[in-house]
């Protein structure tokens, strides 16, 4: 009887440890990807109305985050999800639209040094400004709206 009942008990699956604490570390890297879409997009609405000296260093880190979070969770959902759980044209689309924005940031970055070290406003720098903030919202709404 002791026996049977023994042989009866459902075995831990081997790679059930594994995988929870990839889980959880994906539940980590969705929080600091939440963090960078902030970093981003808080930055930009705070100083939208500006017409001049952007401050653009925390939506350039926040920027970084959301190429590295987000690379990192494509990894940890392939090793945990069933194929086909995430959308890979979504991600796709994600990662050059974050490129773009990264992009568009470090070049306003470095045109802003020029011009405030010349002594000049740094008005010209206002289109790279709005395009990257209004990219991150785009991604926002692919995270969201694209399946
Ligand atoms: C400006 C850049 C980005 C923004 C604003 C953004 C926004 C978001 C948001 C709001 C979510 C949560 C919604 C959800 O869980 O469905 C999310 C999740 C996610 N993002 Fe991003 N993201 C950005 C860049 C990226 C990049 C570059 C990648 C990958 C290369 C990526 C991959 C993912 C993945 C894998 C998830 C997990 C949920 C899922 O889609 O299945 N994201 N992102």
């Amino acid at each position: 009887m002791v026996t049977s009942e023994l042989s009866s008990t459902p075995l831990p699956s081997p790679r059930s440890s594994p995988i929870s604490a990839l889980d959880a570390i994906g539940a980590g890297l969705l929080v600091l990807h939440i963090l960078g879409l902030a970093a981003i997009i808080g930055p930009f609405l705070f100083q939208v109305s500006r017409k001049s000296g952007w401050n653009l260093t925390v939506m350039t880190i926040g920027a970084v985050a959301q190429v590295i979070t987000g690379i990192a969770l494509v990894g940890v959902l392939q090793a945990t999800k069933d194929p086909g759980t995430f959308s890979m044209v979504k991600v796709t689309v994600k990662l050059v639209v974050a490129i773009v924005v990264l992009a568009l940031l470090l070049v306003a970055r470095a045109r802003q040094s020029k011009l405030v070290a010349a002594g000049q406003s740094d008005r010209p720098i206002l289109p790279l400004f709005h395009s990257a903030g209004a990219l991150a919202i785009v991604n926002v709404i692919v995270a969201i709206f694209v399946s």
